[in-house]
């Protein structure tokens, strides 16, 4: 797999944050702790019911300060800070396990739970208590005018233009902890792979797209993922 690997793009899921403790989001009930997708993600479930939308986001981001990075983050952040050529981190988590390892090239694409998006201003800043309290915006002032910084079904995720340009210059593609269910981030293996790129998935189990990738392994991240770095920087 190493050959002349330089550019290297790495897109994470829930499944990375897994061992951490933090809830995947596809279970096989097809519910997202208890919720179904409809009724917490969407712009429409928001102006139905802002409550409910504002407790659920406030309650994950309670839990994250019960919850630490765990070997998988480690790994990445390891590689991120030894790895000579490009590296960019691509994670659709809205947890911020990849900050708190230590990832300096990495992209929330479908935002973060510690951001506050305002209504009122179109500002994002930093956001770490309840929103549904509906507090002010630390940049306008304006109360009640934040929502939780995360894309939602129907939102366009953050910074396509530089992942698409990163998955045309990449010698090798990697998917950690994805179910593969959710677009455009499940496409971005064929996009790497038309332009030429190696392409691997680590997987608990076979995503949705698992054939379209050159290579898949089976099992946990917080085993698979530090093997793997220790295999690319052998030889660094
Ligand atoms: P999913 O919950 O759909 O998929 C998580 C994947 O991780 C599954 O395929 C599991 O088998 C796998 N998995 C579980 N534990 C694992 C472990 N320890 N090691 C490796 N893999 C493991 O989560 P995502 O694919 O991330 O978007 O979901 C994509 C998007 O759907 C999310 O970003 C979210 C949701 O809509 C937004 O909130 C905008």
């Amino acid at each position: 797999m190493q050959g002349d690997i330089q550019n290297i793009v790495i897109l994470t899921g829930a499944g990375i944050s897994a061992e951490s403790g933090v809830a995947t989001f596809r279970g096989p009930d097809g519910l997202w702790e208890g919720h179904r997708v409809e009724d917490v993600a969407t712009p429409e479930a928001f102006a139905r019911d802002p409550d409910l939308v504002q407790n659920f986001y406030d309650e994950r981001r309670a839990k994250l300060k019960t919850v630490h990075p765990n070997a998988a983050h480690k790994a990445l952040a390891k590689l991120d800070a030894q790895w000579p050529g490009d590296l960019l981190l691509v994670t659709q988590n809205v947890d911020d396990l990849h900050d708190r390892a230590g990832s300096k090239n990495l992209l929330h694409m479908h935002g973060e739970l510690n951001s506050g998006w305002c209504r009122a201003c179109d500002g994002r800043s930093p956001f770490d208590g309840v929103m549904a309290a509906g507090p002010a915006c630390p940049l306008c002032g304006q109360s009640g005018q934040l929502r939780p910084d995360i894309v939602w079904f129907g939102e366009m995720p953050y910074q396509m233009d530089r992942i698409d340009l990163a998955l045309t210059q990449c010698d090798l593609f990697l998917s950690i902890g994805t179910s593969g269910a959710v677009y455009p981030a499940a496409g971005f293996v064929q996009t790497a792979r038309h332009y030429g790129a190696q392409t691997l998935e680590m997987n608990l189990d076979p995503s949705e797209g698992s054939f379209h990738f050159h290579e898949s392994r089976m099992g946990k991240a917080g085993t698979l993922v530090p093997e793997w770095v220790e295999e690319m920087l052998r030889d660094v």
